[in-house]
């Protein structure tokens, strides 16, 4: 059985400044990393996120800054790693197109998808959405504009192109796709794909005569690589250039929105299969959000970045928020309003208080046994459903199992009143409400890291002290 796990984000664009829209997918995948390095070991799990930085949308994006599109690159990543930062995100690798070692690989991988015969020359008459990066096909348009990108018109584009032949590879994909060789879900995005396959597949251009900014093709260098196939390879020259990772090929797990799962699951499986190579195990699409019911966009002023979330809710709470808030795989609302309440009813109020009850009753117990916190992977057997919730990424039923926990000891303190209690029915009434206090936060760790260390190192005896609070009101 393979003991290792292997999970990627996109890479994002660096046109843009993180947002919580890419906040919500990485996130994700640090959840799912936490969890596996608790279960398989720090060293077994491998997470992978970055930046996309080639292309004719980043290249515009630096133009209009007065930059080069290196320079405005370099400007843009560090802004990622902060934001990953303050949520508390620990990737292993953060992957960035311009590195030398992607561009030679990826010309590496393709060049071997020339030799195979899967890709021709040919002349490309027809529409580019330059903020999709992709080309259009007639019905894509809708009154003359990509509907994605309604305020910047479609480009016209006439020129020699290489082919990949997606017609034929599409078969093969649907074939293991049919043959459950890797798993799309949840199962409504494999139907639509499934579906689509089955509508017909054209042929794609997988290079650019005009875009300079971009990783030559190795056989034709006045030409580019279009930059999601090169985009899309990153997943796997990672694995072949960062040290020890080349066992981890192929991903267990590849997260992202619904928007660009076409790329992931029919062009990137078509790519690998044509060059030879493992498929991922599985490709997990989540939903869009609304933020307060509305698309978020910059024209509408509503784009929140993660920092303004941490400054005001702190890197757990924002996490809680955010994984809380609906099911993932759905679409959602981020409903901001509720935010502040139900951060003041689950996080101060629920566990903050919960937490800071005990301990300080604990506090104040004569010949207090503190018992050692047994192994995550003890609680883990104790809590099946939780495991199960983790496994499948239903992140908002593992925190409302543990928040189950929280009521349910509430209820026991309340019930048992131990502050009008003295002597050994003092002891042994806080004897008992210690373990399940451990329990909590050691359910807590991939979910909310922070919290859990405090918790954890708050009840590991011998002696309990009183803490500030974990989540102050906000008022
Ligand atoms: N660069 C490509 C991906 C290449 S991967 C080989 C790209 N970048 S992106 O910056 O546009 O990021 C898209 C991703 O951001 C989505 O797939 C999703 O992970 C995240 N999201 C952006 N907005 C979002 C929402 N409103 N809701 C949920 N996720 C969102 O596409």
């Amino acid at each position: 059985m393979k003991k290792t796990f292997y999970v990627t984000t996109p890479i994002y664009y660096v046109n843009d400044v993180p947002h919580v829209g890419h906040a919500y997918t990485t996130l994700a995948a640090d959840v799912i990393t936490r969890y596996y390095r608790l279960v398989l070991r720090k060293d077994n799990v491998f997470f992978l996120t970055g930046t996309d930085e080639h292309g004719a949308n980043v290249a515009q994006a630096a133009a209009k800054h007065g930059k080069s599109p290196k320079e405005y690159a370099d400007e843009v990543a560090p802004r990622f790693k902060e934001a990953w930062k303050l949520l508390n995100i620990q990737y292993d690798y953060f992957i960035r197109t311009t590195d030398s070692h992607h561009e030679k690989i990826a010309q590496k991988v393709l060049q071997r998808v020339y030799d195979k015969g899967f890709i021709y020359s040919g002349q490309y008459e027809g529409w580019y959405c330059v903020g999709c990066e992709r080309f259009l096909a007639p019905s894509d348009i809708i009154d003359g504009k990509c509907p994605l990108h309604p305020t910047r018109d479609p480009v016209h584009q006439k020129e020699k192109n290489y082919f990949l032949k997606l017609k034929e590879l599409s078969k093969l994909v649907l074939k293991k796709i049919e043959n459950k060789e890797y798993a799309i879900f949840p199962q409504e995005r494999y139907n639509e794909i499934v579906t689509r396959i089955k509508q017909g597949v054209e042929d794609i251009s997988i290079s650019r005569a005009g875009v300079s900014w971009g990783i030559p093709v190795p056989w034709d260098k006045k030409q580019t690589i279009y930059v999601w196939v090169e985009a899309l390879l990153n997943y796997y020259t990672a694995t072949q250039f960062v040290d020890n990772k080349k066992n981890f090929w192929p991903p267990d797990l590849q997260l992202m929105a619904k928007d660009i799962i076409w790329f992931h699951t029919v062009i990137w499986q078509a790519l690998l299969i044509a060059a030879d190579l493992d498929l991922p195990k599985t490709i997990f699409a989540h939903g869009f959000f609304t933020i307060d019911g509305q698309k978020m966009s910059k024209s509408l002023g509503n784009v929140i970045s993660p920092k303004q979330l941490v400054d005001t809710y702190g890197a757990d709470g924002t996490r809680y928020l955010l994984l809380s808030a609906y099911q993932f795989g759905n679409d959602g609302d981020l409903s901001l309003r509720k935010f502040r309440d139900n951060y003041n009813a689950d996080l101060a109020n629920g566990l903050g208080n919960l937490v800071a009850r005990v301990a300080k009753l604990a506090s104040t117990t004569k010949n207090l046994t503190v018992p050692a916190i047994p192994p995550y992977n003890t609680f883990l057997k104790l809590n099946p459903n939780y495991r199960k919730y983790l496994e499948e990424y239903r992140f908002n039923e593992a925190l409302a199992y543990i928040w189950g926990r929280v009521k349910t000891l509430d209820i026991a303190v309340n019930a048992q009143k131990p502050w009008e209690k003295r002597g050994s029915e003092l002891t042994n009434a806080m004897n008992g409400l210690i373990m399940p206090i451990q329990e909590i936060g050691s359910l807590l760790q991939p979910l909310l890291p922070e919290t859990s260390k405090q918790i954890l190192v708050q009840f590991k005896g011998p002696t309990i002290k009183a803490q500030p609070p974990l989540f102050p009101r906000i008022v």
